[in-house]
C-alpha cells in the first residue's frame, strides 16, 4: 500500500494544502521574490478563489505568508472570486496589482471586472496587506465584448506616448478566436479600451495573455517597456489547454503586433511546454537581469485522489527564458540556476556506448528527487535535423511517443527511464527518436511517455512529444530531466523544447525509485556525458524572514 503523501514534491512550489492554479503577479520587491497564485483556502478543488502569497530570497526556498493577499468581496465586483492578474512596478517604485474580479452580475456588462489593489504599507518588504481601489472596477468592457471572457490583465508597460498599456484576454469581436484587448491609462486608475493588439481566428478564448520584449542577443531579460530596434516581442496566450507563444514585432506608436512567421501564430505554432503547463506568467527580475517564467502544472489523478491528498496543483520550476540567438524565433528555457544549489551526490560518466537494445542501470544516485543531464553524440549520418519546433503532439505523440520505449527505430528511442521500479514494472520514459520525414530529411522528436508510469488505472497517462530543432552547429543531442516525486520536467536540446509530465507511481516511490539509460534503436548511441545529482529538498521556511 502506497501513500499519496509521497506525491508531494520536494523542491517545487506548492501550498501546504488545498487547490492552486495560475501563478499571478510575480515581482521582486525589496529583496524578496513574491509569488501569488490562484488559491482555494477551503479545499482541494477549484472555488472561492483567493490570491495565495509566498516570498523567497532565491526562488527555491519559500515562506508562505499566512494570509491571502486578496480575498473575494465584500463589494459586488469581485464577490465570487479574485482571478488572475499581474503586478506592475509604478514609477515611484511601489507595486500595484491588476486582477480580474468575478462579480455577482452575470448577464450584464460586468460579469468579469478588472480591478486595482495597492499595498497598505509599501515599506513592508513582505507586502502582506493589500487595499482594493475605491475606483474599482477600473476597466469597462468595450462595445460588444463577451463579458464572461474578459479577464487576466497583463503587467502594465509604457508606450511611445508615455501612457500605460495593458492587455486583457478575451474573444474576438468578429470571427471565432482569441484576442488581446489593449487598454490605455495616464494614471493607472482610469483606463480606456483602444483596440485589440492582436487576435487569431479559431483559437478559443485567450486566457492569461503575456507580452514582453526579448533581446536579439544574449540571455538577459528586459523591462516590459523596453522597445528598441534590437528587440523582438513575445506574445503568449493560454488557450485550448496549452500556452502558445509567437515571436514578432510590436509597434509602440500604432500599438500593433505582427508575428514574424504567420504559420507560427499564437494558438497554432510554438508552445512553452509540450506536456502539462498552463496559465503561465513571466516577470523581469531587474536584480539579475533575467526574465523568469512560472506555469501551473495541474494534476493527472482523479478528484477522489485530490481529496485523499488534500491538495491539487503545482508550479513549474521557475524558468529563465530568452530568445534563441541562433534561430531568432524560438524561445529557450532553463531552470533558474538557483535550482543547481540543491545538487547533491554527483554521478559523472563520459564517453561510453549505449548499445542497441540495451538498458543500463545507473549506480550512485537514485530516489525521487533527481537532476539528470545527458549529452548524446549526434548520429554520424547525412541528415538535416532542422525543423520548426511546431506543435506536433497529436501526430508524434501517438505514433512515436506512446509506449515509445518499446517502439523500435534506427536511431532511437534512446534516453532515460525515470521513477523506474527495479524491474521496470513502472517507468517514465524520456527519449529522442529520429525520424525520416516524407521530404527525405531527418527530424528529431523528443518524448515524455507516461504510459507505463504507474500501476494505477484511474490516472491519466498521456504520452507527450514534439519535434525539436537541432541545428547543424549543435554538437550533441541533449536532455535535462528533473524528477520530483510526481513531476518530471524535461528540457531538450538546451531548452529549445520543454515537456512536463505528472506521474503517480505505486512502487517507484522514495528509495525504490531508480533511473536507467536505454536504447531501443537498432544502432548504438554514443553518450558524451552523463551528469546526475540527487536533489536536496527545499521545504517551506516556517520562520518569517528577518527584514
Ligand atoms: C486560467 C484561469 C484564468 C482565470 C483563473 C481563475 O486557468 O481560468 O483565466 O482568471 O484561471 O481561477
Amino acid at each position: 500500500v502506497y501513500s499519496t503523501e509521497l506525491y508531494r514534491t520536494g523542491f517545487h512550489f506548492q501550498p501546504q494544502k488545498n487547490w492552486m492554479n495560475d501563478p499571478n503577479g510575480m515581482i521582486k520587491y525589496m529583496g524578496y521574490y513574491h509569488l501569488f497564485y490562484q488559491y482555494n483556502p477551503d479545499g482541494p478543488k477549484w472555488g472561492n478563489i483567493n490570491w495565495g502569497h509566498a516570498v523567497s530570497k532565491d526562488l527555491v526556498h519559500w515562506h508562505h505568508i499566512n494570509q491571502s493577499a486578496l480575498a473575494p468581496g465584500p463589494d459586488w465586483y469581485d464577490i465570487y472570486g479574485v482571478w488572475s492578474g499581474s503586478s506592475t512596478l509604478l514609477p515611484d517604485g511601489t507595486p500595484a496589482i491588476l486582477y480580474t474580479g468575478w462579480s455577482n452580475i452575470s448577464t450584464s456588462t460586468q460579469a468579469q471586472t478588472q480591478n486595482l489593489a495597492v499595498p497598505l504599507n509599501a515599506s513592508d518588504p513582505l507586502l502582506r496587506d493589500w487595499v482594493k481601489s475605491p475606483s474599482n472596477p477600473i476597466m469597462n468592457p468595450g462595445k460588444g465584448f463577451n463579458t464572461q471572457n474578459f479577464r487576466d490583465p497583463t503587467e502594465g508597460w509604457i508606450g511611445a506616448d508615455g501612457q500605460w498599456r495593458v492587455l486583457i484576454g478575451g474573444t474576438m469581436l468578429k470571427g471565432k478566436g482569441g484576442t488581446a484587448h489593449l487598454y490605455k491609462s495616464r494614471n493607472f486608475v482610469n483606463w480606456t479600451y483602444v483596440q485589440d493588439l492582436h487576435s487569431v481566428n479559431y483559437t478559443g478564448m485567450w486566457e492569461c495573455p503575456d507580452f514582453y520584449p526579448v533581446a536579439m542577443e544574449g540571455r538577459d531579460g528586459l523591462d516590459v517597456s523596453t522597445n528598441t530596434v534590437k528587440v523582438k516581442h513575445v506574445l503568449k496566450a493560454s488557450t485550448r489547454n496549452h500556452d502558445y507563444y509567437t515571436v514578432g514585432t510590436y509597434d509602440s506608436v500604432l500599438d500593433t503586433f505582427v508575428a514574424d512567421d504567420p504559420e507560427l501564430e499564437v494558438g497554432f505554432g510554438m508552445r512553452y511546454d509540450y506536456g502539462k503547463f498552463y496559465a503561465s506568467k513571466s516577470f523581469f527580475d531587474k536584480s539579475t537581469s533575467r526574465r523568469i517564467l512560472f506555469g501551473w502544472v495541474s494534476e493527472s489523478d482523479s478528484d477522489a485522489d485530490a481529496i485523499t491528498k488534500g491538495w491539487s496543483g503545482l508550479q513549474s520550476l521557475p524558468r529563465q527564458v530568452w530568445l534563441d540567438p541562433d534561430t531568432g524565433m524560438d524561445l529557450v528555457q532553463a531552470p533558474v540556476e538557483e535550482v543547481d544549489g540543491l545538487h547533491r551526490d554527483q554521478v559523472f560518466k563520459f564517453n561510453f556506448t549505449l548499445p542497441a537494445g540495451s538498458v543500463m542501470a545507473i549506480e550512485g544516485v537514485h530516489g525521487p528527487q533527481l537532476d539528470i543531464q545527458l549529452e548524446f553524440n549526434k548520429p554520424d549520418m547525412p541528415m538535416n535535423l532542422l525543423f520548426n519546433g511546431t506543435d506536433a503532439t497529436s501526430l508524434v505523440g501517438q505514433e512515436v511517443c506512446a509506449n515509445g520505449t518499446s517502439h523500435n527505430g534506427l536511431y532511437g528511442p534512446f534516453g532515460v527511464l525515470v521513477l523506474a521500479e527495479k524491474d521496470l514494472l513502472e517507468q517514465t520514459g524520456v527519449f529522442f527518436y529520429l525520424t525520416l520525414a516524407y521530404d527525405g530529411t531527418w527530424k528529431a522528436i523528443v518524448c515524455s511517455d507516461e504510459s507505463r508510469s504507474s500501476m494505477q488505472t484511474d490516472v491519466d497517462k498521456a504520452s507527450y512529444g514534439t519535434y525539436v530543432r537541432v541545428l547543424e552547429s549543435d554538437q550533441y543531442l541533449t536532455l535535462r530531466t528533473l524528477v520530483d516525486h510526481s513531476i518530471v520536467e524535461t528540457f531538450a536540446q538546451g531548452g529549445r523544447a520543454v515537456i512536463t509530465s505528472r506521474v503517480y507511481p505505486t512502487m517507484a516511490l522514495n528509495n525504490d525509485a531508480y533511473f536507467f539509460l536505454f536504447n531501443n534503436g537498432t544502432q548504438d548511441i554514443k553518450v558524451q556525458s552523463l551528469n546526475a545529482w540527487r536533489m536536496e529538498a527545499a521545504p517551506p521556511d516556517e520562520m518569517e524572514p528577518k527584514v
